[in-house]
C-alpha cells in the first residue's frame, strides 16, 4: 500500500468528474486538491507539490497537454506524476500525452478501482525514481572520490619513484667506486658488494613499479633496436655472480638465437626479473637455464629453475599485481609482486608474450618477441 497521505491533485473543468475522482481518492486515504482548471492546476503544482497530477486533456484555456509542459518546466513538478483522463481513445492523443511529459493515460468513464491502481502504480514510480536517484548520486559521488585518489595516488607514485630513483642509483655507482679499491679488505669488499645488492634490488623495485604506473598511462613505450642476445645475457648473469655463488646456484647460457629486436633497457630490466625470482626459488646445487631460440613465430627466451615451480591454477594469476605465492613475503627481502606484471606489461609493449611451463620439476618462464626489421 502507498502511504495514506500521499496528496493528488485532480485538474478537471467538469465539476462531477472532480467530484468522482475525489471522493475515489479519499475513500483510499489520499489527500486530495481540486483544481477546475489548466492554470488553476499550474500554480496548484506550486504551492501544494503534490505526488501525483490527474490531470484532464480536454478543457477550456489552457489544455491538459500544455499544463502537462508547464508543469514539467516547474522545479516542483519535472519528477511529480502526471495521469492524463481523457474521453479520446485514439493513438494520436496518447503520443502527444507522452510527448507532453506524461506518465500514464487512462480512458474516461475511469473505474474507481482502475484509478486507484493506476494512481498507485504513478506513485510507486516517484518512489523509485528517487530511490534510483539516490543511488545514482551515490555511484556518482564514489566514482569521483575513487577518481580523485587515483590521480592522488599516480602522482604520489611518480613523485616516490622519480626521487627514490636517483639517490638509489648514486648508492649503486659509489658502491662501484670502492669495489675498484684493491686495498679494500675482504670484510669490507662483501659488505660493499651486499650494499650493491640490495641497491640494485630497490632499484629493480623502483623501476618496476614507475614502468607499471606508465604503462596504466599508456606511456610504457618500447624504443626497440636490434640486441645482440650473447652480450646482454652474459652482462646479466655477471650481475648475478655474487648471488648466486650464495645460493649455490649456477647461471648455464645457451645462446640460439643471436638477437631479437626489443627495448634493450626494458629487456634486461625483464630478465632480471626473472633470474632475480629463479634465484630465489632453485635449491641449492641446481642449474638455472638461460636460453634463446628462433621460432617461426619469433624469438623465444626461455629461464629454467629447478624449484618448486608454480601450480597450474596460478600460472596466470602470478602475473597480476601484488600476487605473491603463500609465504612469499618471508622468502622475499624486497618482493611486492611486481616484477611479473612489469614482465608481461614490457613483453607485451612489445607485442609478445609471456607465460610458465613446468619445467619439471621447477619453472620455466618463456617470452617471445616478434621478430623486428
Ligand atoms: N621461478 C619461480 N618459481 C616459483 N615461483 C615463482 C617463480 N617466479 C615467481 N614465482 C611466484 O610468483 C610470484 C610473483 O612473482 P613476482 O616477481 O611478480 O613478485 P615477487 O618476486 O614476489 O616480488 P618482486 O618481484 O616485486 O620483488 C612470486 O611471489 C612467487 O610466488
Ligand atoms: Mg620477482
Amino acid at each position: 500500500m502507498e502511504s495514506p497521505k500521499a496528496k493528488i491533485l485532480v485538474v478537471d473543468d467538469n465539476a462531477q468528474n472532480r467530484a468522482l475522482a475525489e471522493a475515489t481518492l479519499e475513500d483510499e486515504g489520499y489527500e486530495v486538491v481540486l483544481a477546475a482548471g489548466g492554470e488553476d492546476g499550474i500554480r496548484a503544482v506550486e504551492t501544494e507539490k503534490p505526488d501525483c497530477v490527474l490531470l484532464d486533456v480536454r478543457m477550456p484555456g489552457t489544455d491538459g497537454f500544455a499544463v502537462c509542459k508547464r508543469i514539467r518546466a516547474l522545479p516542483e513538478g519535472a519528477d511529480t506524476p502526471v495521469v492524463f483522463l481523457t474521453a479520446l481513445r485514439d493513438v494520436d492523443t496518447f503520443d502527444q500525452a507522452l510527448r507532453a511529459g506524461g506518465d500514464d493515460f487512462l480512458t474516461k468513464p475511469v473505474r474507481p478501482t482502475e484509478l486507484i491502481l493506476r494512481v498507485q502504480a504513478a506513485l510507486r514510480l516517484r518512489r523509485m525514481n528517487a530511490e534510483l536517484r539516490e543511488h545514482y548520486d551515490l555511484v556518482r559521488r564514489q566514482r569521483d572520490d575513487l577518481m580523485r585518489l587515483g590521480l592522488q595516488k599516480e602522482r604520489l607514485t611518480a613523485f616516490v619513484v622519480h626521487d627514490l630513483k636517483n639517490p638509489v642509483n648514486t648508492l649503486d655507482l659509489h658502491a662501484q667506486l670502492l669495489l675498484r679499491d684493491k686495498e679494500l679488505s675482504p670484510r669490507a669488499r662483501q659488505s660493499v658488494q651486499q650494499i650493491r645488492e640490495e641497491a640494485r634490488s630497490l632499484l629493480r623495485l623502483i623501476l618496476n613499479l614507475l614502468d607499471i604506473s606508465k604503462s596504466e598511462e599508456g606511456r610504457l613505450v618500447p624504443q626497440p633496436s636490434r640486441v645482440n642476445l650473447a652480450t646482454l645475457t652474459a652482462e646479466i648473469v655477471d650481475e648475478f655472480v655474487v648471488r648466486s655463488q650464495a645460493a649455490e646456484v649456477s647461471l648455464e647460457r645457451s645462446i640460439g638465437a643471436d638477437s631479437v629486436y626489443a627495448d634493450p633497457d626494458l629487456l634486461r630490466r625483464i630478465i632480471e626479473n626473472l633470474i632475480d625470482n629463479a634465484l630465489r626459488h632453485a635449491p641449492a646445487g641446481s642449474k638455472l637455464r638461460l636460453s634463446t631460440q628462433r621460432e617461426p613465430e619469433g624469438v623465444e627466451l626461455r629461464i629454467a629453475d629447478n624449484g618448486r615451480g608454480i601450480p597450474e591454477a596460478q600460472r596466470e594469476k602470478i602475473f597480476e599485481p601484488f600476487v605473491q605465492g603463500t609465504g612469499e613475503q618471508a622468502l622475499s627481502r624486497s618482493g611486492r609482486g611486481l616484477g611479473l606484471t612489469f614482465c608481461r606489461l614490457a613483453v607485451e609493449a612489445h607485442g609478445g608474450k609471456i607465460w610458465v611451463e613446468d619445467a619439471q620439476p621447477g619453472a620455466a618462464f618463456c617470452m617471445r618477441f616478434p621478430d623486428g626489421p
